[in-house]
């Protein structure tokens, strides 16, 4: 059978599963802990080694890690909601050396992107598709024709004078108490500056509250056609675990 571990890093949570990166679906169990308040390379890495651990102990499975910052041959390079240490650090190599595994490391948003391409909604979907990830921040994963352009980060657009997922994002509505219809306002804004200058022919949004997309999708302003996802919370850990097994284990 396909397989692979996915596991997402995100800045509240860290979650990792078995994928069959056939069907694009859990094997099992999700394991979930809360990112250390810290979320230094040395704390998130020893994390991920104990939900690798209780998951799988073949060493021979692939793992998939996706992470919330641009990732670019192996290094991280931002770290927009977690610690400044990831900054230019080769994390690839950390993870791989310390779970004694193949490992790759991408983007978390592109990770969700390339689930929903592959499997969900994006699925034969041609033209330019956005993934937008809402979460503790707002992730952003570019698609032409079905093929990722790595590391868009449009999550941090600049509106008003200021990034925008520090006003848009899931957390901001929590942190501020917004109601739906407040926090549409503000997606309004965000995606309508979005269609100015990329003109998307489909957008993917993603991210635990895409759950109750019925309660603020609708309310969203704007000519681009806007769907959920269809992996919902698990896109980055199924995205993560089909690149693994495509790059580590190919067919
Ligand atoms: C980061 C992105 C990430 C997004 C979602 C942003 O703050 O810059 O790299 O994809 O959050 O986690």
């Amino acid at each position: 059978m396909s397989k692979a571990i996915g596991i997402d890093i995100g800045g509240t949570g860290i979650k990792g599963a078995l994928v069959n990166t056939k069907k694009g679906s859990l094997l099992g169990e999700r394991i979930r802990f809360d990112t250390p308040d810290e979320s230094t390379p040395e704390q998130v890495v020893a994390k991920v080694a104990e939900i690798v651990e209780q998951l799988d102990s073949d060493r021979k499975t692939p793992i998939g890690i996706c992470f919330p910052a641009i990732v670019k041959d192996g290094v991280t390079l931002s770290a927009a909601n977690v610690s400044s240490k990831w900054v230019g650090l080769k994390a690839e190599k950390l993870f791989a050396k310390t779970l004694d595994r193949k490992v790759i490391l991408v983007n978390d948003a592109d990770a969700a992107g390339v689930a929903e391409i592959k499997y969900g909604a994006g699925q034969e979907r041609k033209g330019l598709v956005l993934m937008v990830t809402l979460g503790t921040g707002i992730g952003t994963a570019l698609f032409m024709n079905g093929k990722l352009i790595p590391n868009s980060e449009l999550g941090h657009l600049e509106i008003d004078g200021v990034d925008y997922e520090t006003v848009a994002s899931f957390s901001a509505k929590e942190r501020e108490n917004l109601s739906f219809a407040d926090w549409a306002k503000r997606l309004t804004k965000y995606f309508n500056q979005v269609d100015r200058l990329l003109s998307p022919d489909l957008v993917i949004i993603g991210g635990g509250i895409s759950k109750q997309h019925e309660e603020f999708l609708p309310l969203i302003e704007t000519k681009i056609k806007i769907v959920p996802a269809e992996s919902r919370n698990n896109a980055g850990i199924i995205g993560a675990a089909f690149l693994a097994r495509k790059r580590l284990q190919p067919d």
